[in-house]
């Protein structure tokens, strides 16, 4: 459905069928879709070139969509490290061939994100990690996937807590504070994935991520437009159903 809202052609029949739904109940996904994906290459290109981060591990990182992580990040340094995770099978296959282009420097994690030893203890995610350098852990418009019996909180404050010092987090989540929509909203994505989803969650459920983190460049996360714009789109004008809440942030 993802991969549909922002102009690609790797989707079937019902993730469009299933689009063309949702943006009846919520006409500005679309709009959404663009701007979580410009946010995260706009954070991977910050972090690439004001903090000097080499290495990223990108939790959910989607099917293929240009630019990818590691273009990004190797446009500032090509020796940049990239580690993809996912779960869904047709990601996989894709990412293997377009993610995972060179195996020195990039690769792909079968992995449920929940499962956090088995992600630390991958041979991948170990040479990611071997000197100590500062990572860059993505959970860009992924969280929303875990349900509250998951604990999305502390599945971050795990990660954060593995990660070497002076490492950072990009998270951005699905949010709403009106709890109709959040409700009806959270149906939807619940049915369209066949269960596999968590919630849309309030903004201060959000905020609530980023709490033993120092938030960079705004006084805390934000609508992900509004965190550092640039020229290449705009931030959002008026209202919207749900929003990507977010920011980047480095770990305490
Ligand atoms: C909306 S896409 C986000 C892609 C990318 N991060 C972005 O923002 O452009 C969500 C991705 O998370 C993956 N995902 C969902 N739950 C997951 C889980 N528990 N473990 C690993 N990947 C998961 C999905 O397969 C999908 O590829």
């Amino acid at each position: 459905m993802y991969d549909h809202l922002l102009g690609g052609t790797d989707n079937y029949q019902v993730d469009r069928t299933a689009c063309e739904e949702l943006l009846r109940l919520a006409p500005s996904t679309r709009e959404l879709a663009r701007v979580n994906r410009a946010f995260l290459v706009r954070a991977v290109r910050y972090l690439a070139r004001r903090h000097g981060v080499r290495r990223f591990l990108d939790h959910g990182s989607g099917l293929p969509t240009r630019p990818n992580v590691h273009e990004v990040a190797q446009e500032v340094d090509p020796s940049s490290e990239i580690v993809y995770i996912d779960n869904d099978p047709i990601v996989l296959g894709r990412g293997r061939m377009m993610l995972a282009e060179d195996p020195d420097t990039t690769a792909i994690l079968n992995a449920d994100m929940r499962d956090i030893d088995i992600i630390f203890e991958s041979e991948e995610v170990g040479r990611l990690l071997r000197d100590g350098c500062p990572v860059a852990a993505l959970f860009v418009s992924v969280l929303h996937c875990i349900p509250d019996d998951d604990d999305p909180w502390a599945l971050v404050n795990r990660v954060a807590e593995m990660l070497p010092s002076g490492s950072y987090m990009v998270i951005s989540h699905l949010a709403s504070d009106d709890p109709e929509l959040r409700k009806s909203l959270t149906q939807f994505m619940g049915e369209a994935t066949g269960g596999h989803w968590g919630r849309v969650r309030s903004i201060a459920e959000v905020q609530r991520l980023f709490e033993h983190m120092e938030v960079m460049e705004t006084e805390g996360p934000v609508e992900v437009s509004r965190w550092l714009p640039d020229s290449d789109l705009a931030p959002r004008q008026g209202s919207a159903e749900w929003i990507e809440y977010g920011a980047v942030a480095r770990i305490r």
